[in-house]
């Protein structure tokens, strides 16, 4: 192993399709059109100096150190400025330009502090490097002129330092927080001299809009900003590449590391979803892995109030294994089920599945996508065909009108949110459909041409007045409809939106927004050329969430927004492996890759190769599994990776449920909401400790490399073959790749994935198989996966919770940027610096009637319950609408949510909850009993310390 690094070109690559011919240094190279003398001569291996330039940004030309000779020119242009032509000749080396350089590099370094042995970059700096290729050997100008060796160190960011005393004032940092990030957060400040970075107003990175996705830092050739833990563990020594277990954007990284530690995560330039860009999560917030509150000891005990007792493996899956055979026989088969998780492998995913189906011998298998993006699957798959997003990432760099309907890419899927405000610079126009004023409304250099601000739960009436439009405006593609549609299907749905009542007059009563605000977003999309639609959990946690995925379908068919690049349908995944998991089988009524279990030759299949019986009636979902439980019929629980205790709707309710079992086993990295009901505690290995592979909502699978040993001994995918051996069923994969294979043989649309190809070709989307050996960016470009697109009428359905004179704002929940799901991971990291609890947004108007100022502590009541949170007092709410987030379980936000759910597919109505607020002095009695339980069960797990 040893610690590889990208090549940097010095410029992007050029996108031109016509190729020129110029000879460099006698050397002939053909590149495109519009590429740089840099990167032609680094194409063939000639390195010119360079300190301002790098590949993932936009030339400069500013620190001319990359000056060359061009044949027939007078002048000395930078290189990496000057793009090449057919027949040019190019010097790069030559006394003349030597000596150019070196009067540059004398001047820098006469500015710069001399302690490179001490230096955090020593052995990896650009500009060291530099000194040494040009053969700098004296500063002429001496050290001890004006220099800005005394400038203040910026230390405020909890993950890297800016020291201006090394800066160079190449501006990388600043183009690529604008060009590769969006974000805009530095500037140069000042003169010749005097100018220097600045975050914000001259303010400290903490105080700026910086967002701490660290481009800055990976562009910067000098140790002006660099990483703490570079100047506490020293230079990596070596690297793997891996995928980030974060969200669904599933960026590539290299674990830069030292032995076992890892040093960085440095985005991988060579990353298909990616591209060399991170978040603040991805990037830094890996410390979880390895904090002290890891539980890496497997555990057992009788009763949730008994202490908890060290035990070995053997102990602990032997003990596990005949709670659930005592269950079973004095229950029945039907008594005990297990969750999958999306944070989990697909491998992970797959066995455990497999191991309710064959081991535990019925269908009561469940996963997170059930509470987040179970109404994609199935809107999807009923209008198209393939229960998935249609597009790449990149292809929203082809879209002319990109409509986003509840979702937050900037906070949800940072890294996709920066490539879309790329393409929004670039003069992409905008619909954003949403209750909240999120950062895409309105951010540098970026403006949503239509904000429909809708009231929380009426997305399908919106979604039916859009469709108005294009009908009644005759704005269908009606040759893209015959030839790719059912045509009945579309008579039937193009008659039901005609209707009046669905008209953005009609919808208005409902949704809020203005009738001819609808209009004019209608026509903008329908006559896009190219329409994206991105959508995410504000579209499918409703009642009526599949209704709305259904409605959008019917948007991009009639509109021919379907089967090429910049168009589409695209769910924006949560979790780094939802549509991995729903893809695995982990729902109750479909076997991997979708096949529903009543189907007999797909039973017939898996049961040739599992070489066991199979049941063919669906079994129970996670809501099911709740209520079962506390009838008493539900006894056993085998739960991976997911908290559900923090994570689902009612927390009252799914503690009861939770408490009525008589064994709960789970297998996580810590004493977890969850956990704290279980009877058997399986410790869990990161996924810095894995192999695997995670599919993002791209549908790419990512390979998943373990950099380090898992702490407890066991990946996960060992852990749950050893359950199902001691459950009698048995498994004998001998690694992941095993896993892959049996997946690859028994899934259709993965028949052509494996290790190899992964290591191959970087990452692949599915369908990947004998039609796609290198797998799929773009779906239905022929035809519908499905043969014919269906258009299905979406009725819109008021939600039963509905406020009133008792409860009479609408909560609406969500996710912020430096927090992650239920928070378990990012609270246990310094990310907690931007984020450190749940608050209520309120609207100025709302508070003002209420007698709150922001920071009060309000009680927040619901028809399900009551919590108290510390109020912000925001614009960015519409009156009559509140929101929160999820992050911390002592906030409780579950305790107010209900269990209303959407029609088809149990997803919790997570977004609507008909509430009041009002200001109170203490925590709510919820949240007292919270507090004792959990002191309760953290002296249970002190004892077994003990
Ligand atoms: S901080 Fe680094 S990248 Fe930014 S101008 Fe200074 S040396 Fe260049
Ligand atoms: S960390 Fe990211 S957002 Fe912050 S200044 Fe650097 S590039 Fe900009
Ligand atoms: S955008 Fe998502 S996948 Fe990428 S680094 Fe951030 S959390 Fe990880
Ligand atoms: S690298 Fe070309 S001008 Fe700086």
């Amino acid at each position: 192993m040893s610690l590889i690094r990208d090549k940097d070109y010095g410029t992007p690559a050029s996108p031109s399709e016509k190729n020129v011919t110029v000879e460099i240094d006698g050397f002939k190279v053909t590149v495109p059109e519009g590429t740089s003398v840099m990167r032609a001569a680094s194409s063939i291996g000639i390195e010119i100096p360079k300190l301002c330039a790098t590949d993932s940004i936009d030339p400069f030309g500013s620190c001319r150190l990359c000056v060359c000779q061009v044949e027939g020119g007078k002048s000395y242009p930078a290189s990496c400025t000057t793009p090449v032509y057919e027949g040019m000749k190019v010097q790069t080396e030559n006394a003349k330009l030597n000596q150019i350089r070196k009067g540059i590099m004398e001047l820098y370094i006469s500015d710069h502090p001399l302690d490179c042995l001490t230096c955090p970059s020593n052995g990896n700096c650009e500009l060291q490097d530099m000194a040494g290729t040009v053969g700098l050997r004296e500063v002429r100008y001496g050290y001890e002129g004006e220099n800005h060796l005394k400038a203040e160190k910026d230390t405020s960011n909890p993950y890297f330092t800016f020291d201006p005393s090394k800066c160079i004032v190449c501006s990388r940092c600043v183009r690529a927080c604008e060009e590769t990030q969006g974000t805009f957060a530095l500037t140069i400040d000042g003169r010749g001299f005097d100018s220097k970075i600045s975050p914000g107003q001259n303010e400290a990175f903490m105080d700026s809009e910086c967002v701490s996705c660290g481009a800055c830092v990976q562009a910067c050739p000098t140790a002006t900003l660099m990483e703490k833990a570079v100047y506490e563990q020293g230079q990596p020594d070596h690297s793997i590449t891996t995928t980030c277990a974060y969200c669904g954007v599933g960026c590539s990284f290299k674990a830069e590391m030292k032995g076992a530690e890892v040093v960085r995560m440095v985005p991988d330039k060579n990353g298909q979803a990616n591209h060399g860009h991170s978040c603040v999560k991805g990037r830094f917030a890996f410390g979880y892995a390895t904090h002290p509150d890891r539980l890496t000891t497997p555990m057992i005990r009788k009763s949730i109030h008994d202490p908890w007792q060290k035990v070995s493996w053997d102990e602990a899956i032997n003990y596990a294994a005949s709670e659930f055979k005592r269950i079973q026989e004095k229950y029945g088969r039907y008594s005990v089920g297990g969750l999958t998780s999306s944070r989990c492998t697909n491998e992970e995913a797959y066995l455990v599945q497999k191991l309710v189906r064959a081991a535990f011998g019925n269908n009561n298998v469940d996963t997170c996508a059930r509470v987040c993006h179970s109404p994609t699957g199935y809107g999807l798959k009923q209008t198209l065909g393939e229960s998935a997003g249609t597009q790449t990432f990149d292809s929203v760099m082809q879209s002319d009108v990109i409509m986003v309907i509840g979702a937050n890419p900037t906070d949800g899927h940072p890294v996709f949110g920066s490539l879309m405000k790329k393409r929004l610079r670039l003069g992409a126009k905008l619909i954003v459909a949403d209750p909240r004023e999120i950062d895409l409304v309105r951010s540098a250099h970026v403006q949503a041409d239509f904000h429909l601000k809708l009231r929380p739960g009426t997305n399908v009436a919106l979604v039916n007045a859009l469709a108005h439009v294009i009908v009644t405006e005759g704005l269908v593609k009606e040759d893209f409809v015959k030839a790719k549609c059912e045509v009945d299907s579309f008579n039937k749905w193009r008659d039901f939106v005609a209707q009046e009542r669905n008209s953005p007059e009609a919808s208005e009563i409902h949704t809020g927004v203005p009738a001819e605000k609808v209009r004019e977003a209608a026509r903008l999309y329908a006559n896009a050329g190219n329409g994206a639609i991105y959508y995410g959990l504000g579209v499918t946690e409703h009642s009526q969430g599949s209704t709305t995925v259904i409605g959008i379908a019917n948007l991009a068919m009639a509109t021919g927004n379907i089967g090429r690049e910049g168009v589409g349908v695209n769910p924006l995944r949560g979790q780094n492996n939802v549509q991995g998991s729903c893809d695995m089988g982990s729902f109750p009524h479909e076997l991997p890759g979708y096949r529903h279990v009543s189907d007999l030759e797909t039973r017939t299949l898996f049961e040739k190769v599992w070489g066991t019986k199979l049941e063919a009636e669906p079994g129970l979902r996670i809501p099911n599994m709740f209520s079962a439980a506390i009838d008493g019929s539900f006894k056993g629980l085998y739960c991976e990776g997911e908290d559900i205790a923090q994570s689902d709707p009612n927390t009252q309710h799914v503690a009861e449920a939770l408490e009525a079992m008589e064994c709960v086993v789970v297998q996580d990295l810590f004493l977890n909401e969850t956990a704290k009901y279980a009877h058997v505690f399986l410790p869990g290995a990161s996924f810095l400790e894995k192999t695997g592979t995670f599919t993002n909502a791209e549908r790419r699978i990512s390979p998943v490399r373990r950099v380090m040993p898992p702490k407890a001994g066991y990946e996960d995918w060992e852990v749950t073959q050893l359950l199902s051996n001691a459950l009698g069923y048995e498994m004998n994969y001998s690694s992941a790749k095993e896993i892959l294979d049996e997946i690859a043989s028994l899934v259709p649309t993965f028949k052509g994935v494996s290790f190899k190809k992964l290591d191959e070709l970087g990452s692949v989307q599915w369908p990947c198989n004998d039609e796609a050996p290198n797998g799929t960016p773009t779906m239905h470009i022929e035809e519908f996966v499905r043969g014919k697109g269906r258009f299905m009428p979406t009725e819109y359905v008021p939600t039963s919770e509905r406020s009133n004179s008792k409860y009479p704002l609408i909560l609406t929940t969500g996710r912020i940027l430096s927090q992650y799901n239920v928070g378990a991971q990012t609270r246990r990291t310094d990310n907690v610096a931007w984020h450190s609890e749940d608050r209520l947004d309120i609207h100025p108007h709302d508070a003002e009637v209420r007698g709150i100022v922001d920071g009060d502590k309000v009680s927040i009541e619901s028809r399900a319950g009551v919590t108290v949170l510390h109020a912000r007092v925001t614009e960015k709410m519409q009156p009559g609408v509140v929101y929160t987030t999820f992050h911390f379980p002592e906030s409780g936000a579950n305790v107010i949510t209900t269990d209303n759910s959407d029609w088809a597919t149990n997803c919790p109505e997570y977004k609507v909850t008909a509430v009041q607020v009002i200001k109170v002095a203490g925590f709510s009695q919820w949240q007292n009993e919270f507090q004792a339980f959990t002191e309760h069960q953290l002296s249970m797990l002190e004892s077994a310390a003990g």
